[in-house]
């Protein structure tokens, strides 16, 4: 079912009227959309959304399959107004908490947080979040907020390297979401975060992100930089970081900006509680 697009600008407008909502059947990346809409003055809070993305863009480089009607995928102009700017691993951490709550909210489905930005359930990925800032003028910070959610495909539809670490909304509950009900849920989740961090500040989101982290007291595996760490996940932190309490012994804290990904690994202590 196509996105019905007058309700999801009724709730853009009914946050703040004036934020815009460009709709795309078919374009390269979100992002760059986003990024060209806000270049021509539209206000914090607006929405690009595709169908399909041809050029999608993931974390570290990477490429996000993002085909018609397998998903959200939607980039928000974001003009934090706070002086300072929050640090975007806060706002990273406010909008996956926006878009756990929203797909709760809307399809049922409780996920868990990935260390630092990926909603999963189980060991498989169901939304990733990419920000991203180009020009940062101190005196008005932009950000882009990438959101891409997997919402209804086969498992044979991924490709082949994302077929056994990938699942949907679908997948999960049996039921293809309401994908205008997923997007207004989330971007109403996003707002109210974003209000939680301006006016209570780092430890409310901190306290909500520990809430769901996945995989706290379990085997993983983390690259940090270029090197690969394996130990038992102590605790996940957006401002603060990771503490893994290494297998050959001993602690490493490992920064936000420092760590790149957190996988689950057979032999989880966890397992046996
Ligand atoms: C990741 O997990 O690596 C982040 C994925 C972000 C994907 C979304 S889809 C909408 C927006 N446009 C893009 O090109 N990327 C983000």
């Amino acid at each position: 079912m196509g996105y019905d697009l007058p309700r999801i600008e009724e709730t853009l407008h009914r946050a703040r009227p004036g934020r815009r909502l460009q709709f795309l059947e078919e374009v390269g990346s979100t992002q760059d959309r986003a990024f060209l809409l806000a270049e021509h003055g539209a206000p914090d809070g607006s929405v690009v959304l595709a169908e399909r993305q041809t050029a999608g863009r993931g974390r570290l480089g990477r490429a996000w399959d993002a085909p018609a009607g397998a998903g959200a995928w939607f980039s928000v102009i974001l003009r934090p107004h706070a002086v300072p700017p929050p640090e975007p691993t806060l706002l990273v951490a406010a909008t996956v908490l926006a878009v756990a709550e929203g797909m709760e909210e809307a399809t049922g489905l409780v996920p868990g947080i990935r260390w630092p930005n990926d909603l999963v359930v189980g060991d498989r990925k169901v939304a990733g979040i990419l920000l991203e800032t180009r020009d940062l003028a101190p005196e008005a910070p932009l950000f882009i907020l990438g959101v891409g959610i997997n919402t209804d495909r086969g498992t044979e539809a991924f490709p082949k390297e994302l077929r056994d670490i990938s699942t949907t909304i679908a997948a999960e509950t049996g039921r293809s979401p309401d994908r205008t009900s997923l997007l207004c849920a989330v971007l109403e989740a996003l707002d109210r975060w974003r209000t939680t961090l301006a006016a209570a500040g780092p430890p409310v989101v901190e306290e909500a992100f520990r809430a769901r982290v996945a995989y706290l007291g379990h085997r993983v595996s983390l690259l940090a930089g270029e090197e690969r760490l394996v130990g038992v996940l102590e605790s996940a932190s957006p401002v603060t970081g990771v503490f893994l309490r290494l297998d050959g012994g001993g602690w490493r804290a490992i920064r936000p900006e420092h760590a790149r990904e957190v996988r689950p690994l057979p032999g989880d202590p966890g397992e046996e509680e």
